[in-house]
């Protein structure tokens, strides 16, 4: 548990990043944006986020994934949240889909919101503050995230496999984040979210028959999960794990401490510690806790950055899971980068 005094400071370090990072990615998102336009915006989130996780704690992990997943994909603009009728956009696609989950809450953040204040937040901050109110209620830890996003109205299959999946070797995960601005620390820092939430099989089980060969995994751990997971796993086995075996449901730095046990889950969780140059970090957030939060707000508010969409570029969505019908756009693209080849709620793709 984080003392008062520390969680003032992490308050305080993430103040003083938001004003620190360069322009190019702050992209004039601010603290407090919705202060005057929608004064409860946030407090509706969290409010969304607490009950939700009232009845399913593993709710969080889902939100924190969301907003990963999200932000590594176009950019922070609520892709990921678009559904598609013919099962096309980026959440039906492998690497998120049967897995993602959280989207209800979203919705149920964004009813609020429109009622309260219509046509003024966007989803992609609805995602950033419930990542944010998540990190909060499984790790005790507070924050602020710098707001002004808008929603995109972009989202393709093909986009989502561009995100880290678990088979990748160190400099896979390492050259991944660098796409993203994101440095090898960051990515050991941000893999610490696997301290908490689930996985499923076909995620980790071969991979791991290759660890229990080599010697990288525990063969007590082998054992267990070869014992849960159906010996013909497939994409679609709804068999699942707690990634974290000691406290999954809190965000702490037991995650590194299980990969120094040889005890991680996916490939990629162990190749933290098989790479020289990524070891140190995971033993310096093994050894202290309080180190590994202050770095894990600080890249979390930097991922929450990665190619936003502000000003007069996308839109505010009405419906988290649908673009806007274009009558009731609140803007479109003016600068002709968005192109508009989500199939819309009756099937038709269209092309702006
Ligand atoms: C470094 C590259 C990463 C890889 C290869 C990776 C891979 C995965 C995989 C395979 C799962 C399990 C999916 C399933 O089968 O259900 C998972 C779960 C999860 N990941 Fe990652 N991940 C990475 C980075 C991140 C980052 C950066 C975050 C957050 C900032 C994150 C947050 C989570 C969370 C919270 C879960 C649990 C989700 C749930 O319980 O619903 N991961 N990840």
């Amino acid at each position: 548990m984080a003392s008062s005094s520390r969680l003032a400071g992490l308050v305080t370090l993430a103040l003083a990043l938001a004003c620190t990072l360069p322009a190019a990615s702050r992209a004039q998102l601010q603290l407090g944006f919705y202060n005057t336009s929608c004064p409860n915006a946030e407090t509706l989130v969290r409010q969304a986020v607490a009950s939700a996780f009232a009845s399913n704690p593993g709710i969080a992990a889902g939100l924190i994934r969301l907003h990963f997943h999200d932000c590594f994909v176009n950019g922070c603009d609520a892709s990921v949240l678009l559904f598609s009728p013919n099962g096309t956009a980026e959440r039906d696609s492998p690497p998120n889909f049967p897995s993602l989950r959280g989207f209800e809450v979203v919705d149920a953040a964004k009813a609020a919101i429109e009622r309260s204040c219509p046509r003024t937040v966007s989803c992609a901050d609805i995602l950033a503050f419930a990542a944010r109110d998540s990190v909060n209620l499984t790790g005790n830890v507070l924050y602020q995230v710098p707001a002004g996003r808008r929603d995109g109205n972009v989202s393709n299959f093909a986009d989502a496999f561009t995100l880290p999946g678990p088979n990748l070797t160190a400099a896979e995960l390492v050259g991944n984040f660098s796409l993203k601005n994101m440095t090898a620390e960051e990515m050991v820092v941000l893999s610490g979210s696997h301290t908490i939430g689930r996985s499923h099989c076909a995620s980790f089980l071969f991979k791991n028959r290759e660890r229990l060969a080599n010697g990288t995994i525990s063969p007590a751990y082998q054992a267990l999960l070869a014992a849960l997971c159906p010996p013909t796993t497939g994409q679609l086995t709804l068999v699942t794990t707690e990634i974290d075996v000691s406290t999954p449901t809190v965000l702490d730095n037991n995650y590194y401490k299980l990969l120094q046990l040889n005890l991680g889950l996916h490939f990629s969780d162990d190749q933290l510690v098989r790479d020289a140059t990524l070891v140190p970090f995971v033993n310096a957030f093994a050894a202290n806790e309080t180190l590994w939060k202050e770095r894990f707000v600080a890249a979390m508010i930097k991922m929450g950055n990665i190619e936003v969409l502000t000003g007069n570029r996308g839109e505010i969505r009405l419906n988290c899971s649908a673009v806007n019908p274009r009558s009731s756009s609140m803007s479109s693209s003016s600068d002709g980068l968005i192109e508009t080849i989500f199939p819309v709620a009756d099937g038709e793709v269209s092309a702006s």
